[in-house]
């Protein structure tokens, strides 16, 4: 088969590393990729939302199957468009893809269904919201119904906050329409937890539950940014906890989506709170987790393309897939300054010697090769190493000992990465 991936993020560098793996591959083509992921598959300078462009290039490269990192292609309508030129792709079409382009639409279809999420009230204008705000008070979230990479939610403590973040939405208009509509949310405490599956119509197949970093540094201070680490399995989920999480949430929210006759092919993502009253959504991607997927795929054991295959085409998923037994540690290296603006072209050491440490595995997201063919930072999260061991404390040692091995000017990771999951393993 030829495949091409579409992204230039660690994540796409582990899904392009992954197929490249698989016996049914004979090409892999990655838009426009990174430096890593050259050394898997062949970069082809097209950007992600360049919709036509990457249509006509799979056209002219007779590709089998397109693989889709973000959502912004997705949200966009790129499964609709190849679809019109005879291409598939893994991923869902631009209607079924609402579910992470318009929140409004997502908390609609799991009250339908009674999928336990935050309660919530939607506003189009900033008089009503106010009064809404003076009424329940903080913490409260606030959330902007589209797409705004990733900036939309603001987590309000106090309620200055929340009315500062409502004037973003509708004052300074920071989000355009993608803040239209507002949502206001109930403040969920707990822990954080993503469940992604594989779907084919009506069919679920879920992954190993995963742990994501959001804030940049340790102990979950600073700002949110695009993921730090990520660990998988989560220890805290049982078998008991596991099933019910399928069963109450999954399951339901891909019978609603079939029931009104979308053919959801693709990823679901569901980012759940463990609240005490029960588990609860925080919201649903369309799409595979950065940088969950650097720890969730160094443990799969099935074969990643005939899942994506199988599901591109609508048929039937085996009932669950096969993982190593041991953990997954990732762990992020970004550019000093992220999540604000960060530097770009500092020269990276010490890959070969991190390559080196038994059950570490390197994944690309901000690299590119200089000049010289040096490889230098192109800003933002460079690396996630991951760190596969029998134990978490293994795991977490093998990440970071690939960590220790690489510098760049300005480098910033996380050190406690899985460091739950490591105190939670020693106490048993
Ligand atoms: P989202 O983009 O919806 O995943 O939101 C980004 C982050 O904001 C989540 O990962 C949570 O940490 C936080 N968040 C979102 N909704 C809520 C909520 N209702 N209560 C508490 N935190 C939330
Ligand atoms: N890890 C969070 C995300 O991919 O949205």
């Amino acid at each position: 088969m030829r495949v091409l991936v579409i992204g230039g993020g660690g994540r796409e560098h582990a899904l392009a590393w992954k197929i490249a793996d698989s016996p049914l591959v004979d090409q892999v083509y990655c838009a426009p990729g990174n430096a890593g992921i050259a050394e898997v598959a062949e970069c082809v300078p097209i950007a992600p939302g360049d919709i036509l462009r990457l249509r006509r290039f799979a056209r002219e490269n007779a590709i089998d199957l397109t693989v889709v990192g973000s959502e912004e292609p997705l949200v966009k309508g790129i499964v609709d468009s190849f679809a019109t030129a005879g291409l598939r792709v893994f991923g869902p079409t631009r209607e079924a893809a609402r579910l992470e382009g318009s929140k409004v639409f997502c908390k609609q279809l799991m009250q339908r269904h009674g999928v336990p999420t935050a309660e919530f009230r939607t506003f189009n204008g900033p008089e009503r919201a106010k009064s809404y705000l003076e009424m329940i008070g903080a913490p409260v979230v606030v959330k902007a119904d589209g797409l705004a990479a990733g900036k939309g939610v603001m987590v309000a403590k106090t309620l200055e906050e929340a009315e500062a973040a409502l004037a973003e939405c509708f004052v300074v208009r920071r989000f355009g329409d993608a803040a239209n509509v507002v949502l206001i949310e109930e403040y969920l405490e707990g822990e954080e937890l993503s469940l992604l599956s594989i779907v084919s119509g009506n069919q679920v197949l879920p992954l190993a539950p995963a742990q994501d970093y959001k804030r940049i540094f340790d102990g979950d201070e600073g700002p949110n940014t695009g993921g730090m680490g990520s660990y998988s399995p989560v220890p805290s989920v049982d078998d008991a906890l596991y099933e019910r999480l399928v069963d109450e949430i999954v399951r339901p929210t891909v019978a609603e989506i079939a029931r009104r006759g979308i053919d959801y092919r693709g990823v679901l993502y569901a980012g759940l709170m463990l609240t005490d009253r029960g588990p609860e959504v925080l919201e649903f991607n369309c799409r595979f987790g950065d940088p969950e997927t650097q720890a969730l795929l160094p443990r799969l054991q099935s074969d990643l393309l005939e899942l994506l295959w199988t599901a591109a085409r609508g048929e039937t998923l085996p009932a669950a897939a096969e993982w190593s037994k041991g953990p997954a540690v990732g762990v992020v290296m970004a550019s000093g300054g992220y999540p604000g603006s960060t530097s770009k072209g500092d020269p990276i050491i010490g890959l070969e010697k991190a390559w080196a440490v038994n059950g570490v595995e390197v994944f690309h997201a901000g690299t590119r090769r200089g000049p010289d063919r040096r490889l230098v930072t192109a800003g933002g999260r460079v690396l996630t190493v991951t760190g596969l061991g029998d134990t978490f404390a293994q795991a977490r040692a093998r990440a970071y000992e690939g960590v220790a091995a690489i510098s760049f000017t300005g480098e910033q990771h996380r050190t406690d990465i899985a460091l739950r999951a490591e105190e939670w393993e020693a106490r048993r």
